[in-house]
Order: C-alpha cells, then structure tokens, then sequence
C-alpha cells in the first residue's frame, strides 16, 4: 500500500493500529499450495488467531494447527470443521489432553507421560506423537525446537520407551511430527530435519501421516533472501518418493507454517510523539511499545520502520523506543529514517504475525484495534 494512502488511514482510524492486507494472506497460501501440491497445510494460528484471518487461510484450503483450547474454540467459532483442527502442546495435563482427544481432533503428543495418558484412557486408537530428532533451527535461541535444550517432543533416544508404551496400551502409532523452529530462511536447514524424520519414521510399521510443523521464514531485513519454496518443494517431492518406495506405500505429508503466510501482510502504524536530542543519541518516542510489538524487545528482532509522512527527506539516526515503562522497550537502535516530526506516522512492517498475538495490557495500556483491508475496503476485525 502507497505510503500517502497509509497515512490517511492512520489519520482517519487513529493509532497505534495494526493493519493487514487480505491480498498479502491470499497469495501466500497459493504460492505454498502451489509449490506443494499433493501435501496437506495447516496454518499454525498462533501466528495470528484473529477469525477473520483464520477464515481467510481456511477459504485458501488450509486446516488450522492449535496450541490450545482457546485457539480450538476461536478457530471452530471462525467456520473451520473439527477434522480439519490439529493440537499440539507440551505441559498440559490430563483433563486437556482427554478433553481435546474426545473432540476427535488429532493430538501430537509430546511426551511419554503424555502418550500413557492418552494409552489409559484410549485404549486401542491411532496416536501422533511428537519427536525430538535433535535437529533445530531458528532466528533465536527461544524459537529454536529440536535438539537437546529443546523441551518440545519425545526425545530420539526414547523411541524404545515409546514403543513399549504404545504395545502395553495397543496404541497404533499412525502418525509422527516434528518443528525444528521458527523463521528458517534456508531451505537446506529445514531440509536436514526432514531427512531425520524420513529416517526415522521407517522404525514404525504402522504410519499413515508425518507431520513436519512450521518453520518457513520470511526476510526481515533488507539483506535477508526469501525461503526458496519452488526449491524446496523439489527437493522435499524427491525425498517424499524415496520415503514411499522405502516404506512400500503412500503416507500422507503435512506442513503447518504460521509467520510465512501473515507476517508480511501486517503492518503497525504508530504516531511519533516525543523527540530527544540527547548528546549521543537522538530518541523517537511513539504511541506504542513492546505490549504491543514485542519481539524487538526479546528476540532482539529487526523490523523495517519507516516514517510515511515524510517518506524521501533527510535522513538522520534516531533509536525508536515505545511508551513503556522498561528501558527494553525499544523498536529499533541506531536506525536511519527520514527526519521525524511530532505526530508523524510510522510504519513498522512486517508485523502480521506473532505481533498482535503477543499482545499484552502491561502498564494498562489497551491492546490496538486491528484492520483488515481487501482490496480497497476496510474493515476492523
Ligand atoms: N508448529 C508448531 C508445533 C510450532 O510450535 C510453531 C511455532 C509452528 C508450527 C509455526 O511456526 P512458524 O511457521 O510460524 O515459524 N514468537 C516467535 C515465534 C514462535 C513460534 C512458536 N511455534 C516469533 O515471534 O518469532
């Protein structure tokens, strides 16, 4: 969207706003659908659980992967069948596995207590389970899933354990998962994980479906290359037909990407409102901070900013840091942007997932509204 057109909408609506572009979700689902035809997508919601972004992705042919019984009810309230929910979460307790297992939603199971609950009180059935392979990925050390520090999963070297367990309650282990991480940019990386999953999933007779979570990254900074999905939709179709042949039938694939499909169709529109001239650094201060946006603050994140109300001036560094009451309340340091004024608007792009969703009400200040714009229509969502 134009910068000009920004502003008049941040005018009109007021700030801080996060706004999204129906378009962006759209054509990220077809270019994924596309790329990798034959294999099932769900969309990891906790990238952004608003329904109507919910609705959109499902329009597009994904089901919906949830982390809890919230995001179960907010995605059956926005239309999406059970049969097309998955669930999966490490420390829950009994009453949520068994309460989510009766709604006939497929569990990952993440743990070898969690696979004798459900042995227990489902004698008999088909169970996923969730594996720890030791290989992991990420943009941090926080979002980073497989490997010895991750708490996410059955850990490799107790696959014996497993099996004893499934036998003593004649669970029929149909389906295994794995996330290595969050916002891999290299599809090789992403690759090694599926590699280890092939590998391993030839140790269990009776599969039906691997699922190989989320992962795929989007470029944050300017320097960042995108995931090359046409690639690795290549390479992964090869090592899918090795896998069949291997195993001597057709299972069915799954991918549950979040980020990759809403991240670039957000954006937060905030209003400068106080500037500092300090000795060695000049502070921007805006109308907004990490309750709303809080990656910067503990990922370290780069978001793109810019100042749309005076997109081509002079350029100055400036450290943009949020209302909060925490000097980590910061969106940027040392950033160009275009000379700032009081009550210009910014632009922090990039947003549209794990921004709104990571909101919070600390200090008290209110969450943003949020916008969806389709086509040239706006509606608050
Ligand atoms: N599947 C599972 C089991 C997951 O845990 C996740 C993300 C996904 C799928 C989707 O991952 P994605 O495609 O969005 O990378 N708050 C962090 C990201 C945390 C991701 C947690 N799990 C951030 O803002 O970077």
């Amino acid at each position: 969207m134009k910068n000009n057109q920004l502003v008049k909408i941040a005018q009109k609506l007021g700030t801080p706003i996060y706004i999204y572009n129906a378009n962006t979700i759209k054509q990220k689902c077809k270019e994924l659908k596309q790329n990798l035809k034959g294999i099932n997508l769900y969309y990891a919601c906790k990238a952004n659980s608003n329904p109507e972004i919910i609705k959109i992705v499902y329009k597009e042919g994904f089901g919906i992967e949830t982390v809890s019984p919230g995001e179960i009810a907010i995605a059956h309230k926005a239309g999406v069948p059970i049969s097309k929910i998955t669930f999966t979460c490490g420390s829950i307790d009994k009453n949520e596995i068994i309460s989510v297992a009766k709604q006939g939603i497929r569990i990952h199971l993440d743990s070898l207590n969690q696979v004798e609950i459900f042995g227990k009180h489902f004698k008999g059935r088909e169970v996923s389970v969730r594996l720890n392979l030791m290989v992991g990925a990420g943009h941090h050390s926080h979002v980073i899933t497989g490997g010895p520090d991750s708490k996410f999963g059955i850990d490799i070297s107790q696959i014996k354990e497993l099996k004893k367990l499934a036998h003593k309650y004649n669970l029929h282990v149909t389906g295994l998962h794995q996330h290595i991480g969050s916002n891999v940019l290299n599809a090789g990386t992403f690759l090694k994980g599926v590699k280890a999953m092939f590998d391993t999933a030839i140790l269990f007779p009776e599969l039906n479906h691997l699922d190989f979570g989320g992962g795929f990254g989007v470029p944050y900074r300017p320097e960042e290359k995108p995931f090359d999905v046409k690639k690795f939709a290549v390479d992964m179709k090869k090592q899918i037909e090795n896998f069949n042949k291997k195993y001597g039938k057709r299972i069915r694939i799954s991918f549950e990407p979040g980020r990759y499909l809403v991240a670039e169709s957000g954006s937060l529109l905030v209003k400068l409102t106080d500037i500092k001239y300090n000795p060695t650094k000049t502070f921007v201060g805006v109308n907004s901070g990490m309750n709303h946006l809080i990656r910067p603050a503990i990922y370290d994140s780069y978001h793109e900013i810019i100042n749309i109300s005076n997109p081509s001036g002079k350029k100055i560094k400036v450290t943009i840091a949020g209302n909060i009451c925490e000097s980590g309340d910061v969106f940027a340091k040392d950033r160009i942007i275009t000379k700032p004024k009081i009550g210009d608007i910014l632009e922090i792009k990039n947003t549209g997932a794990y921004g709104y969703a990571m909101s919070s009400e600390y200090n008290s200040r209110p969450k943003p509204k949020e916008f969806l714009m389709m086509g040239d229509k706006i509606k608050r969502i």
